[in-house]
């Protein structure tokens, strides 16, 4: 077996002689993270795909997250080294089923979360991440009714905060994010009394509403920094500790744990399938390469620029 770093230095060689870079999400192994030219939220991967001057872009992340930066940069090769590292969110809004629920709200807007297939990207008007819904949602009129896909929880924390009513929600879900114990997380207050509740808005409610701050990975990562507060209890996918614990040595951060505590779900599985082995035979191989109908990325880019404008 090659250890990490012998196989960390390989894929540097092989970045370094091919022009490739690699773009890799806060939820993804520790040593995936260390190879990373750079790494964000899915915010920041797409606005760095469509900015880099990269030949080759190695996304170590998920499906929905190559896809996105091979719309936005259709002359490169886009690498996806885990075809399967899918995402339960994006496989919760099927295409066709998604056409046929948008055709029953005719005269709707659709604001689609970017954790979506590249089917439902072509049906949407703009794209949001968690960083940017608020915004995306505001920038359209009050009285302009609106389709909200596919993540319900963080559906209705924006119709919370803008008192919205005329937005019809998609019924979808992320594993990871739906399973955290509530019961876990005040128990974990009730010991570190002085630690600050920090959750991701794909949360349930009644989650969202025990916490002191709300937002997405990276707004998560810019308060912890900023804050006074010395503890924090994480309610979201467990990798981004990595970096919260390097940018912040000297602060502690506790996972907030899932309802089965065997089921480990607080670990996003699809993420966890990008390892240093198939991100090297992608890039050796220069496979496997993300490829899309070119009708259907026109229809997909449209709602993704509009996105990227609002950021
Ligand atoms: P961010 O938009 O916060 O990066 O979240 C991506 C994601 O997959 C959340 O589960
Ligand atoms: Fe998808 Fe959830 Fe994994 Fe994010 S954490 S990639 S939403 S399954």
């Amino acid at each position: 077996m090659v250890d990490n770093s012998s196989l960390q230095a390989a894929i540097a060689e092989l970045k370094r002689r091919k022009h490739a870079v690699i773009l890799a999400h806060y939820y993804t192994r520790p040593e995936v993270q260390q190879v990373a030219d750079f790494l964000g939220d899915s915010l920041a991967l797409a606005v760095e795909a469509r900015q880099s001057d990269a030949e080759i872009i190695l996304f170590a992340g998920v499906h929905f997250m190559a896809e996105t930066a091979k719309v936005l940069s259709p002359d490169k090769k886009v690498l996806l080294p885990c075809p399967e590292a899918g995402c339960s969110l994006a496989e919760s809004c099927d295409a066709a089923a998604f056409a046929a629920f948008k055709a029953r709200f005719p005269g709707h807007k659709v604001v689609s979360y970017v954790n979506t297939t590249v089917g439902v990207k072509a049906l949407t008007d703009i794209c949001c991440t968690s960083s940017n819904a608020l915004k995306v949602v505001e920038s359209i009129p009050a009285d302009q009714p609106i389709i909200f896909a596919p993540d319900r929880n963080l559906g209705s924390y924006i119709r919370k905060l803008t008192g919205r009513q005329n937005m019809i929600l998609w019924d979808g879900a992320c594993h990871v994010h739906e399973e955290f114990s509530l019961e876990g997380i005040l128990e974990l207050r009730r010991r570190h009394p002085g630690a600050q509740i920090v959750a991701h808005p794909e949360c349930r409610a009644y989650i969202l509403e025990v916490a002191d701050f709300v937002g997405s990975t990276a707004a998560i990562l810019a308060h912890c920094g900023s804050s006074a507060c010395r503890e924090f209890i994480v309610v979201t996918e467990a990798g981004i500790l990595c970096e919260m614990q390097r940018r912040y040595p000297d602060k502690r951060f506790i996972p907030a744990p899932p309802t089965d505590a065997a089921c480990g779900c607080n670990d996003c599985k699809y993420m966890k399938m990008v390892t240093l082995e198939n991100i090297y035979a992608a890039l050796r191989d220069e496979s496997p390469a993300i490829e899309i109908d070119e009708q259907v990325r026109l229809a997909a880019e449209q709602s993704i620029l509009r996105m990227i404008e609002i950021s």
